[in-house]
């Protein structure tokens, strides 16, 4: 073993917490306006009002999440009125399961068993709020999730109404659609009473991701230890995707490179060797929280590449027992993730196929099935 092995105790890492994906930064940087209008649709309810409802949208790793659990964090420390839930839609996917999760919130134990319907575990909500005379606001953090099988519509309807359901009920909605390019419509309905103010986070340029990765640099590394040209490697490559989350990450496996080939240093190798894991990170983000029938889908489209639905079904049958139905409903909400592109193809006499593709390159999913 050379001499120059890093000791076990020895680290590159000053302080490895703040590049964990659940750190909140201190300073949210150049996001002073959108932080202001969150305030602002906030603070009516540090005064006992009704929040103003609003809609977050923004590509990926843009910081709208961080901007929100800042906001609570400020909500949390100036009152004990007020309650303040993000529910991560990626997870929590369904209407019962965002009732579930405010339940949980209010009452500090679990909803009443799962054969209780939507609605009346949302009224005893309402109920409850008003009975401790408290103000909510809910985060419903990539709202994307909800969309299928009418759910966000719910959701969204039951609080925009709560005052109707209960009067004097104060309850108001941040929505967060990370947009992907896919426009979101919410039910004539919904879109009646849900008049939020938007507010947009829009891709980082150049000179505020440098900024951003050369203040997390400071906080994570003792002095020096990253590279500049290291550094300037990782600003180049999240320019090119926009997404800072990957920015992040990419310092904390470059540094841990560094520190398997025991140098004392990051340098541009470590950067690169780190950018192939890092750069399937929104990817990983998006495919591991599928169930397993869905993920198997996945991987027998990427085996197969773009083919029929009818060949596909074939095989999904096969391997999971499950019917054409289900495999339908699958396909759907794969679709409407934008993970899958089904179209119909005008080929054939007598009517068209659907043929279904991967959204993203096989590859690429199938290393991300792998974990
Ligand atoms: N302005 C900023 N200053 C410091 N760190 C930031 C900033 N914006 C984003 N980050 C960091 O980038 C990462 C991604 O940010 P965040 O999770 O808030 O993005 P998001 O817009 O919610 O993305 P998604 O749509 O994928 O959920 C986090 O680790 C966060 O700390
Ligand atoms: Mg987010």
């Amino acid at each position: 073993m050379s001499r120059d092995m890093l000791l076990w105790d020895e680290t590159l890492f000053r302080d490895p917490q703040v590049l964990e994906i659940d750190y909140v930064p201190e300073d949210l940087l150049h996001r002073e306006n959108q932080m202001q209008s969150l305030v602002y649709c906030i603070k009516p309810a540090l005064g006992g009002m009704r929040p103003v409802n609003c809609l977050l949208t923004g590509p990926p790793g843009t910081g709208k999440t961080s901007a929100v659990l800042k906001i609570f964090e400020e909500v949390e420390k100036r009152s004990d009125d007020v309650v303040v839930l993000k529910i991560n839609c990626q997870i929590d996917s369904t209407r019962f399961a965002v009732a579930s999760r405010i339940y949980r919130k209010l009452f500090n134990v679990e909803p009443p068993s799962s054969g209780v319907a939507f609605r009346k575990l949302f009224e005893k909500i309402v109920q409850r709020l008003i009975e401790k005379d408290k103000v909510m606001v809910v985060c419903l953090d990539d709202i994307n999730y909800l969309f299928h099988e009418g759910h966000a519509d719910e959701v969204m309807y039951s609080i925009l109404r709560a005052h109707e359901l209960f009067l004097g009920a104060k309850i108001g909605v941040i929505a967060v659609v990370s947009d992907t390019g896919k426009l979101y419509r919410f039910d004539p309905k919904v879109s009646s009473v849900f008049l939020p103010e938007e507010i947009e986070f829009l891709r980082y340029n150049y000179h505020e991701i440098k900024d951003i990765i050369a203040s997390r640099v400071r906080l994570a590394f003792y002095p020096d230890v990253f590279s500049k040209d290291a550094q300037e490697l990782v600003v180049d490559y999240v320019d090119s995707i926009g997404d800072l989350r990957i920015g992040i990450d990419l310092l904390k496996r470059s540094a841990l490179n560094a520190e398997k080939r025991a140098s004392r240093t990051v340098e541009i190798e470590d950067v690169e060797k780190a950018y192939e894991s890092s750069r399937l990170l929104n990817l990983k983000r998006v495919i591991m929280p599928l169930s397993a029938d869905e993920k198997k889908l996945l991987a027998i489209i990427a085996g197969m590449g773009r083919s029929k639905a009818g060949d596909i079904y074939e095989q999904f049958h096969e391997v999971t027992g499950l019917g054409y139905t289900r495999f339908y409903e699958i396909v759907n909400k794969l679709a409407e993730l934008q993970h899958l592109d089904a179209t119909f193809s005008g080929e054939g006499m007598r009517g068209r196929t659907r043929l279904i593709g991967l959204s993203y390159p096989p590859e690429d999913v199938l290393k991300c099935l792998k974990g």
